[in-house]
Order: structure tokens, then C-alpha cells, then sequence
């Protein structure tokens, strides 16, 4: 099904869902910093109501458009450790750091005021696979029986980047990635999240879990991973999902407080380089109105370039 904005600027955005619960094409945009007012009101109304959306064929895009374009939807923010690759705010996903990115998580979420977009832009891919999943944790909470959502409704849970990489590979650890894992985690991360986000823009409740959980505040190691494999079951069941090919040239965009997302580790050693711009997002909150908080270090360090997560949303606070 398709449905078409008609607007001075952009004569027919075209918004046509591919999965039941999650994804979207959107058509009839060129994507950059030029992008008139409705084109963009369209698109993130076509974001918040499926999760994720992509645009074939943006390939005139460059890390300054691409830039350009992410600034229309909120404030570009830097990754708290890794520098962007290219002084600004474009990460580099490249398949040589070594690095896979196959553990569903969402982005950034040891800090409190983790993206609420990111916007990825495949340059190189690779000749087959490599492809992206993404998951609608909105859907998975509703999913959830009652019993359930009222026991997922009261937990808090402990996040962190102190990720265990060499755990997730058998033999020995390239140097790569050895390196790659000391500069992600070159400032240690701890925050306390809610286990149920209340979405700030939509209001739907979320499951907001994924691979930087530690594990779940107040219960012990081994009750901690059952109750977070129970409901990140929910998460990734195939009905809640929706899988991408990349081509070069294709932009996706996603929704990163109701997503969590998944890149499959299939291409070998196939060279795959893909760039994401980050938007700012704000504090969560749980059904009960607690927010995140930041357990270590005292303050989100200031990134090499621009502001530090959270800084854009903090700013009208910290003014009233
Ligand atoms: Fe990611």
C-alpha cells in the first residue's frame, strides 16, 4: 500500500510499507540539506508510525549532505568514543576495524541520552549478504502478555560499552579489533535505564534492552539473563522485524527509541563501509516517570568534535 503527500517542494512523497509491523520505502525525496519543510515533517511522520524507512538511490550523497540532510530531523551528535571518520559526525562502519555489529542492540544506550535517530548510508557493500535487520521493540512490548508487561513495567536495567568482543569470537582476536574495542571503550560507561521507554514523541511503550545490558538492577546474574532472554525473545520474533539488502546509494533511517537492529555477519572478508550521522535524543523515562540516570562517569565526556549525547536536550532544561 502507498500513500502520497503532495507538497510545493516535493511533489509526491510516497510512503509504502514493507513489513506488517516495521519498514517503509519512502520514494519521490532527493535527500540533502535542502529538503523543504513538509518533505521532512512527511518523513519523520512516516518514521515515528513505522520504525525504520528507506530511500533507494541517494547516491549524490556525500558526508556533507548526509550531515546536512540528519540535521533537518534534530541536533547531529558525535560518538561518545570513537572519532567519526571524518572529524565531524559521520561514524564509520567499515568491515576492516572488524568489528560486527551481529548482536541486536540499540544505538549508544550506555549513555542516558542515547540517539533517537541514526541515519546509515551504505557507500561500499559487499557481493552478497551483509544485510541489516531491525526490530519494532513498540510491537514487542504490546506483544508481551499482561503479566508481563506489568513485571517488564517496574525493572530498571544496567547498561554499558565495557563489551566483551573477544567473548563473542572463538580463537584468536585480530588486531583490529583489539584495537577497535580500545578505543570504544576508552571511557568506561555505566547507566541505569528503565526497561520500559516511554516513547517522548508517540507515547507507545518500548522495550528498551539490547546488547549493552549488564543485566537487570537488583536481581542476580542468573535470574537477570533469564528475564532479559525472555522478553528480548519478544523482540526478535520474525514478526517484529524487517530485513534490508544494501545497496550503495541506500539511506535507512530509524526510529532508535523503538528499534533494535542487527547486522548480519555474513560477507567474509567482503569489504562493507557504511556512515551514520546520529540525532540527539532526550532522557528516558519509565511508565512510572523515573528517569535514566548515569551511574559512571560523572558526566558524558565532550566528544572530539561537536556535543556530548544528551547536550542538545538538556540545553531548554537547563535554561527554565
Ligand atoms: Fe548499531
Amino acid at each position: 500500500m502507498s500513500s502520497a503527500v503532495t507538497t510545493a517542494e516535493a511533489p509526491a512523497v510516497t510512503v509504502t510499507r514493507i513489513g506488517g509491523r516495521i519498514g517503509a520505502e519512502i520514494g519521490g525525496v532527493r535527500l540533502g540539506g535542502d529538503l523543504g519543510p513538509a518533505a521532512v515533517a512527511a518523513i519523520r511522520s512516516a518514521l515515528l508510525a513505522h520504525k525504520v524507512v528507506f530511500f533507494p538511490g541517494q547516491d549524490h550523497l556525500d558526508e556533507d549532505g548526509h550531515e546536512a540532510f540528519a540535521a533537518l530531523l534534530g541536533t547531529p551528535v558525535a560518538h561518545p568514543t570513537v572519532p567519526s571518520a571524518d572529524g565531524r559526525y559521520a561514524l564509520g562502519i567499515d568491515s576492516r576495524h572488524g568489528a560486527r555489529a551481529n548482536q541486536w542492540h540499540t544505538d549508544v544506550t550506555f549513555v542516558p541520552a542515547y540517539p533517537a535517530f541514526s541515519v546509515l548510508r551504505a557507500v561500499t557493500v559487499p557481493p552478497y549478504g551483509g544485510d541489516t535487520l531491525w526490530a519494532n521493540t513498540a510491537a514487542a512490548y504490546a506483544d508481551l502478555p499482561a503479566p508481563l508487561q506489568a513485571l517488564a513495567d517496574g525493572l530498571r536495567a544496567l547498561h554499558t560499552n565495557e563489551y566483551d568482543y573477544a567473548a563473542l569470537r572463538t580463537g584468536d582476536v585480530p588486531d583490529a579489533l583489539a584495537e577497535y574495542r580500545e578505543v570504544f571503550t576508552s571511557t568506561s560507561f555505566l547507566t541505569e535505564h528503565p526497561v520500559v521507554r516511554v516513547h517522548p514523541e508517540t507515547g507507545e511503550r518500548t522495550l528498551l534492552l539490547g546488547s549493552f545490558v549488564q543485566r537487570i538492577a537488583g536481581l542476580t546474574g542468573r535470574d537477570s539473563r533469564a528475564l532479559i532472554d525472555l522478553l528480548q525473545a519478544y523482540v526478535e520474533r520474525p514478526e517484529n522485524t524487517v530485513r534490508r539488502h544494501w545497496r550503495a546509494g541506500d539511506v535507512a533511517i530509524w526510529d532508535n527509541r523503538a528499534t533494535q537492529h542487527y547486522g548480519v555477519d555474513d560477507s567474509g572478508d567482503h569489504e562493507r563501509v557504511l556512515r551514520r550521522v546520529t540525532v540527539d535524543g532526550d532522557v528516558p523515562v519509565g511508565p512510572d516517570g523515573t528517569p535514566s540516570r548515569l551511574l559512571s562517569p560523572e558526566a558524558v565526556p565532550a566528544p572530539s568534535f561537536g556535543i556530548p549525547s544528551g547536550a542538545s536536550a538538556a540545553e531548554p532544561a537547563a535554561t527554565a
